[in-house]
């Protein structure tokens, strides 16, 4: 298997996608929500571009939770944001969910050509690679990054799935951007890396999501591995 990071999401034209497996990777915050809304129970997920499209969605489909952010905020008129905790067994069991966020729904489009989308991130970054495993194509990780911009975040959370996928399959190639990502991942895990002074980071910290933080880097707290096909996400 080859394995590829990419370090923000851009549109992908072509076949450039196709027959492989991409792991869509925005650790902080929106593939942490939406592994945590399926996780809890949320029946559909549909990510969107904006929130003109979300509203025609949500008056579709009748029954729908609107989430979303801009600038890590809440979307006016909007019922969650993007913080994990919101997307609770109470909140979410059994209902679809329309969520509109800066990047991480703008990844997952992205990569809408490609034969498997899945949702990584740290809280269950051992499942997300098993998964992909056992789908058995050469994998990309997309990272969401933030603003167009790589973001540290999301390049440790890929290095902790790139780190797993060497457990559950034989890497034959890996590009430059998932070696770093590994070691970023292994030096952070061993203390000898603070990712609180990186901008998205810390950029949640001085808007009050600390919590959110916290949580979003806790590894393998779930084995679901959301899957995005047909224009919806679902538990794989
Ligand atoms: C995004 O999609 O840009 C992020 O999830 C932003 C956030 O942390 O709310």
């Amino acid at each position: 298997m080859k394995v590829k990071t990419f370090a923000q999401s851009k549109k992908y034209t072509g076949n450039f996608l196709m027959d492989r497996t991409v792991i869509v990777v925005d650790v902080l915050r929106a593939t942490s929500c939406i592994i945590w809304a399926c996780r809890n129970g949320a029946n559909r997920i549909i990510p969107v571009s904006d929130a003109g499209e979300g509203a025609a969605i949500a008056s579709r489909l009748g029954d729908c939770i609107m989430a979303g952010e801009r600038g890590g905020i809440k979307l006016p008129g909007f019922d969650l944001g993007n913080s994990p905790l919101e997307f609770s067994p109470e909140v979410v069991k059994g209902h679809n969910i329309v969520i509109n966020t800066t990047n991480g729904t703008v990844a997952l489009k992205a990569a809408e050509g490609a034969a498997n989308v899945l949702a990584g991130a740290m809280i269950n970054h051992s499942a997300v690679a098993r998964k992909a495993a056992e789908l058995g194509k050469d994998v990309i990780i997309l990272c969401a990054g933030t603003e167009g911009e790589f973001s540290a975040d999301d390049i440790c959370a890929a290095g902790a799935i790139a780190t797993s996928l060497c457990q559950y399959a034989e890497i034959t190639s890996q590009c430059d951007l998932t070696l770093v990502a590994r070691s970023l991942y292994k030096d952070w895990k061993e203390g000898r890396v603070d990712l609180s002074k990186s901008y998205h980071y810390s950029r949640l910290i001085d808007l009050g999501f600390a919590e959110d933080v916290d949580f979003c880097f806790q590894e393998d707290i779930t084995d679901i591995v959301p899957c995005y096909r047909d224009g919806f996400i679902q538990p794989c």
